[in-house]
């Protein structure tokens, strides 16, 4: 991972993983992408797809998966974080939503079996390194319905110092996806790009051998 993620955000010292660091950060009052507003994006993700299921990658305190639930979709949001995991559970339960939440790596979920009408990430991506963003893809793959639309919103500067584009992202989601638009944002004021992804029918196993052999 990182050097970014291994120190800690308060005392400045080293930190154990990404998942340490995170677990800091969401142990603050608030973190600095607590921006609530539900983008533009995600309510045209629902109205143009008619999901009936939706898988949220990185879902931190969970206020886009309650969103979801709450236009009536069966939602799952998984984030590493078991401080953010334990906050998300206690703020479903205190608006009554019935969001799930599960804590779980987006490079290896393999506790997740069902498969998604549609899913999307607002900031985890952009959190991964190369190698990682590759088992991410595998389980967007696996994951994701043939058809579904899988949505990122990623900064285009990375803490591991990639740059994302358009270019990048349909390169690296070449297999099994197709890139069918990216849009450019200043969310969150700082440069960024909305990524729409359709889950296309490549065989795994062709994605499989790609990334790990
Ligand atoms: C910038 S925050 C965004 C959180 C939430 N989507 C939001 O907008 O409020 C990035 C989130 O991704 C999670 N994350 C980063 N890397 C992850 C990984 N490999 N697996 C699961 N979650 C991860 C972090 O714990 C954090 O909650």
């Amino acid at each position: 991972m990182t050097k970014n993620f291994e120190l800690d955000a308060t005392t400045g010292k080293a930190t154990k993983s990404p998942e340490d660091f995170f677990n800091k950060v969401y142990r603050m009052p608030f973190t600095l992408w607590g921006d609530v507003r539900i983008p533009d994006e995600l309510v045209e993700l629902v109205e143009r797809n008619d999901p009936t299921n939706v898988l949220e990658f990185g879902c931190g305190l969970g206020r886009f998966s309650r969103y979801m639930a709450k236009q009536g979709l069966n939602t799952t949001g998984v984030d590493f974080s078991s401080v953010a995991i334990d906050k998300a559970k206690k703020r479903a339960a205190k608006s009554k939503s019935k969001a799930n939440f599960i804590e779980g790596n987006v490079t290896d979920l393999k506790m997740i079996k069902e498969q998604f009408d549609v899913s999307f990430d607002i900031g985890c991506f952009h959190c991964l390194t190369k190698s990682e963003q590759e088992k991410y893809v595998a389980e967007v793959y696996r994951l994701l319905k043939f058809g579904g639309t899988h949505l990122i919103w990623a900064l285009d500067s990375t803490p591991s110092h990639l740059t994302l584009n358009e270019e990048y992202i349909a390169k690296l989601f070449s297999n099994g996806f197709q890139l069918k638009e990216a849009k450019s944002s200043r969310r969150r004021l700082v440069k960024s790009h909305w990524y729409w992804l359709i889950r296309t029918e490549d065989d795994l196993e062709t994605l499989l051998n790609d990334i790990y052999n």
